[in-house]
């Protein structure tokens, strides 16, 4: 890997020519793993207005709207291709009581979100409106179960509800609430962030946990649950080995939260304001997560070599202040260029890992942390996030194309070493190969030589998402700031694609 002087110098002491050359090799011979298309996956916690607001209005809302989901955002959400939805949380998941949900509306008890700014939940989005919502998208559900404040028998029963068919009191329930057929729940989350607001748990303790309330959800008239076990914050390596040797297999998969955050305390910075060199940081802490992820991935390897167990990410993003004047409870931010650099350098990292990451659900899929919507009243505004996630939806379950990276580097603050390229390759079901590369740098566009291994090429189309600022962003008066536009910066010369990178932008690539 090309890594010259100028590569360790420090930030703002560098000056690099105007225009950079890399490489990245591919090697389609080496291809031998999927990439799960619910690496894709999306997260829709009761918090602030991702539900109420963002997903839901109820059918009585002068917004246009479909048995109460908002139509805009119905539709942008099925153009992204979502795979999997998580709900009801988050730390909210441990203090619902799903029994709340369900039955009329005016019924429903009300509750106070106490994790979440003390908003009074009425509960008028349950049960019913979720996994209805899964099936207007035409995704896979995955449900995050109350271990912390809610009882085995809760536990149980809510899965009897959602999946048992007939001669089940819990299927009686549910037909004498409209819905005849059971749904089919795959994805079943034992807790959530038990260290934390799931219980403030230990690990061994939490394991026993795991173990007691996973034995009574059972798989009822052909549903087959995969279980999740709740896994563990960014660098607590200690709990995901506890887990590993105390749950092993009797768990499908254990998850992973790491955030992006600006400083190392944990203190979060501006989503719209910030530096050259803020920006780089992020970018750092962003690309930590693959160390973070190789040592979670070395610990279970250790206890399960086959690799039966899976790793889901499945709370990752950007997390920032909130805008000034929003309620600090609901994690409302603006989401500019650099958040979707975080966006397109995450997902390159999930691929790679694409033999143990299965699942991976960014938080969160409307106006919370890193949303791939806004909304305000009857506005909608698209993020670059989301933009990200429509380029890169084309690699779902495509066949992951190993590759090699060759360029600079800066280091960042004399600490994090950020390379300038990130890319990602699969082949698709039809043959097609897709590329997605990923200029860092603010100021130096790339002259990149991709060598295809082999692969064969007539033709390369692409799309490009960048813009004037790295803090631009799309706002309900200026929807169209950063928008993906066609790209034309892409030849093949004798079997080989040479691309020309602007600065600060983010590609997608089809080869035909
Ligand atoms: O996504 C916001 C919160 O972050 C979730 O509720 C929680 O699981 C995590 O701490």
């Amino acid at each position: 890997m090309r890594n010259t002087l100028l590569s360790i110098a420090l930030f703002g002491a560098m000056s690099l020519s105007a225009q950079q050359k890399s490489t990245i090799s591919i090697y389609p011979d080496k291809a031998n793993q999927t990439i799960n298309k619910e690496v894709y996956g999306q997260f829709a916690e009761h918090l602030g207005t991702c539900i109420y607001g963002g997903l839901w209005v109820g059918e009585k809302s002068s917004i246009p709207n479909t048995n109460g989901y908002r139509n805009d955002v119905v539709k942008a959400l099925k153009d992204l291709k979502v795979p999997v939805l998580r709900w009801p949380g988050g730390c909210f998941a441990d203090e619902y009581h799903w029994r709340d949900g369900i039955g009329p509306k005016e019924n429903r008890p009300r509750m106070v979100n106490n994790n979440w700014g003390g908003t009074v939940e009425d509960n008028s989005f349950g049960t019913h409106e979720f996994l209805n919502l899964c099936e207007l998208l035409g995704c896979e559900p995955y449900i995050s179960g109350n271990v912390g404040s809610g009882t085995v028998e809760e536990l149980a029963k809510w899965v009897e509800y959602m999946t048992a068919e007939q001669g089940s009191p819990m299927a009686k329930l549910r037909k004498e609430n409209g819905r005849e057929k059971p749904w089919k729940v795959k994805f079943l989350g034992v807790g959530n962030e038990s260290w934390g607001c799931g219980g403030s748990m230990r690990p061994e303790y939490y394991s026993d946990l795991y173990r007691r309330y996973s034995t009574y959800c059972r798989n009822f008239d052909g549903n087959k649950l995969y279980k999740i076990a709740s896994g563990a914050s960014d660098y607590d390596y200690d709990w995901t080995e506890t887990l590993m040797k105390n749950i092993g297999q009797r768990m499908d998969g254990v998850s992973l939260h790491y955030y992006t955050v600006l400083g190392w305390d944990g203190s979060k910075g501006s989503a719209t304001k910030f530096t050259d060199e803020d920006y780089y940081w992020t970018i750092g802490k962003c690309l930590e997560i693959e160390p973070v992820i190789k040592k979670h991935i070395a610990i279970m390897d250790k206890y399960d070599p086959k690799k039966q167990v899976d790793l889901l990410v499945d709370e990752w993003g950007t997390w920032w202040d909130t805008e000034p004047g929003t309620n600090p409870g609901h994690l409302y931010q603006q989401n500019t260029l650099r958040d979707a650099f975080v966006a397109s350098l995450s997902l390159d990292v999930f691929h790679k890992y694409t033999d143990r990451i299965k699942m991976a659900n960014i938080a969160q899929v409307a106006n919370v942390l890193q949303s791939m919507i806004l909304t305000k009243d009857d506005k909608m505004v698209l993020t670059p996030t989301y933009y990200v996630f429509k380029m890169y939806n084309v690699h779902q379950d495509a066949t992951y194309l190993p590759i090699e990276i060759a360029c600079d580097k800066k280091v960042v603050r004399g600490e994090r070493i950020v390379p300038m390229i990130s890319s990602t390759a699969s082949k698709d079901k039809n043959g097609l190969v897709h590329i997605s590369i990923s200029n860092v740098s603010l100021n130096e566009s790339e002259d990149i030589q991709i060598n295809l291994g082999g692969l064969k090429a007539n033709k390369v189309k692409g799309e490009i998402l960048t813009s004037k600022n790295i803090s631009d962003y799309n706002d309900f008066d200026k929807k169209d700031v950063v928008t993906p536009k066609s790209f034309n910066g892409a030849k093949i010369v004798k079997g080989n694609l040479n691309v020309s990178l602007p600065a600060k932008s983010i590609v997608t690539l089809t080869l035909e």
